[in-house]
């Protein structure tokens, strides 16, 4: 692998995480997820910081998240689904590494979100809020290096994509 490290976006449900963490164990590099990490250090959950403190707030920590862990090397990072709309996230995120950006249809994402009902983003009428965002957020991906739709894919064939298209 002759980059530094790969980085995953997309939207929620896309699998970042799931797929992250087995691509990290393939390449036997570090997998670092933004949220947890921010959780982490916030020592609170991300539920409890939109509650608290709001979404600005906690965009305002995502940010200080992303620029510190794209400092390291050899590393699968997971990002959280909304790190794409800040710039210095964009930023950070190309000039470190291969971002790699999940899809899949709003019918699976909302299949996939539905088992956790924690997303801040995403509470009130499941399919609506997803529709809504997806609509807002329909060029957010763009940027990335590579695109996968994963819509019909296992995770281990969304895993061997990215190995073979990261080179
Ligand atoms: C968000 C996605 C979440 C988390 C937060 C906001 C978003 O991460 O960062 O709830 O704006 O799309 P996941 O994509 O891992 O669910």
């Amino acid at each position: 692998m002759r980059v530094d490290n790969l980085v995953l976006v997309g939207f929620m449900g896309t699998g970042k995480s799931t797929v992250g963490k087995r691509l990290a164990e393939r390449l036997e590099w570090k997998f670092r997820d933004s949220d947890a990490v921010l959780e982490n250090d916030a020592k609170t959950s991300i539920s409890e910081l939109f509650r608290m403190k709001g979404e600005d707030y906690f965009r305002a920590l995502e940010t200080k998240t992303i620029a510190r862990i794209m400092t390291g090397r050899h590393q699968v990072v997971a990002t959280g689904g909304g790190a794409v709309l800040a710039e210095a996230n964009r930023t950070s995120m190309m000039d470190n590494g291969l971002v790699i950006a999940l899809q899949a249809t709003a019918q699976t994402i909302i299949e996939r979100v539905k088992k956790d009902t924690n997303r801040p983003l995403l509470q009130g009428n499941l399919e609506e809020r997803v529709h809504t965002l997806i609509e807002q957020r329909k060029t957010a991906y763009d940027f990335a290096h590579i695109k996968i739709d994963t819509t019909s894919m296992s995770e281990d064939e969304i895993v061997e994509s990215i190995l073979l298209q990261a080179g």
